[in-house]
């Protein structure tokens, strides 16, 4: 799995509770990827607000291969919306796993 960040999201301190808006994070991850209904995916979440709910990240997702968006297809076909799992996570809806890679705890 490989994760990027803009200088945004790459700025939030591990103490800082809230990323920044404009932060975005990108995950590639070869093979089976969140379930996806194609092979070789990147997801991304682009945070646009800081109301406090996962509305504040928009959540995307594509094939590698022919870069085709497959947002729609995702949330009406899998079991939960990109938006409903990542509320869960406390982090700002980020997952644990990003912080143990992000800052090496
Ligand atoms: C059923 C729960 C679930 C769903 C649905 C889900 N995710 Fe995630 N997401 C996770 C978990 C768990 C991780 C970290 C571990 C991993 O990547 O395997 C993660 C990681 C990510 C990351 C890297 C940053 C982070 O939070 O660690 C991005 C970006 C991401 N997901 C975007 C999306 C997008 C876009 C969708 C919808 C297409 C989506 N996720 C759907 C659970 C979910």
């Amino acid at each position: 799995m490989t994760i990027y960040l803009n200088e945004v999201a790459y700025s939030k301190k591990i103490d800082d509770k809230t990323f920044s808006v404009g932060s975005m994070i990108i995950k590639e991850k070869k093979g089976h990827n969140h379930g996806a209904p194609t092979g070789d995916v990147i997801t991304v979440m682009e945070k646009v607000s800081d109301k406090g709910t996962a509305n504040d990240w928009i959540f995307k997702i594509s094939s590698l291969s022919d870069k085709k968006d497959l947002t729609d297809e995702f949330n009406k076909t899998m079991p939960m919306t990109c938006t409903k799992c990542h509320s869960q996570y406390a982090n700002d809806f980020v997952s644990d796993t990003f912080n143990k890679i992000r800052y090496k705890q």
